[in-house]
């Protein structure tokens, strides 16, 4: 239907992040890129992308399809060592932050984001209250008919999964608190999404 090679809640939200590519964009830098496939749409939106992920398998995957402007890095994105602070205009990581501390992870993300630039962060997060339940509820109706439509909800195999162990309250304060300024919106398939706008003079 939308020419992706699989269908999951992941990829349904590619469409809301590559929406959050200001016009003219630079450099790019997917985080927790898996097997690249959102770092490659990207590609049609910035100048230069880099997916970066800790798992070799993944990074296998994404070199086995990679266009000219994109390149992969086998890297951790926590160590401040390994890619250059404040040198990307546009920073994503889809379902990645819930893997480390929340504030450990949105420090290391918005140190990479260059002066100027945008920080798009889709995630999950547990049902804690009978409201976080009913809107989970009303998803899965939804999700059942676009896995249909999309032959299936599937992925890349052994890609590192985590379980969120947020609640989705305690997520939405912890992103207005660290992120000032944010946008945060739960979206209807069991992930938010946040975007956020670093100064020109690099602060909040
Ligand atoms: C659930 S997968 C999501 C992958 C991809 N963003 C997607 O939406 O399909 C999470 C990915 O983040 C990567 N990851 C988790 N923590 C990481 C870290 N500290 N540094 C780099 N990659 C990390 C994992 O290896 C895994 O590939």
């Amino acid at each position: 239907m939308t020419g992706d090679p699989y269908w999951n809640h992941n990829v349904h939200y590619h469409r809301a992040v590559l929406a959050a590519v200001l016009d003219g964009c630079g450099v790019a830098l997917d985080v927790g890129c898996g097997d690249g496939l959102l770092a490659r749409k990207l590609a049609a939106r910035a100048e230069q992308v880099t997916g970066v992920d800790r798992s070799p398998e993944m990074i296998r995957q994404a070199r086995a399809q990679q266009p000219g402007n994109v390149s992969f890095v086998q890297a951790d994105y926590l160590d401040g060592a390994a890619l250059p602070a404040g040198a990307y205009a546009f920073v994503s990581a889809v379902a990645v932050v819930h893997h480390t501390r929340f504030e450990d992870a949105i420090g290391a993300l918005t140190r990479l984001v260059a002066p100027g630039g945008r920080l798009v962060v889709v995630g999950l997060a547990r049902n804690h209250t009978l409201r976080d339940w009913l809107i989970s509820g009303c998803g899965l109706p939804v999700s059942r008919l676009l896995a249909r439509l999309h032959g299936g909800k599937r992925g890349p195999a052994d890609m590192p999964m985590e379980k969120s162990t947020m609640h989705w309250a305690e997520v939405r304060e912890a992103a207005h608190r660290l992120l000032p300024g944010c946008r945060y919106r739960r979206r209807l398939l069991w992930r938010y999404v946040v975007v956020w706008d670093k100064t020109q003079q690099g602060g909040p």
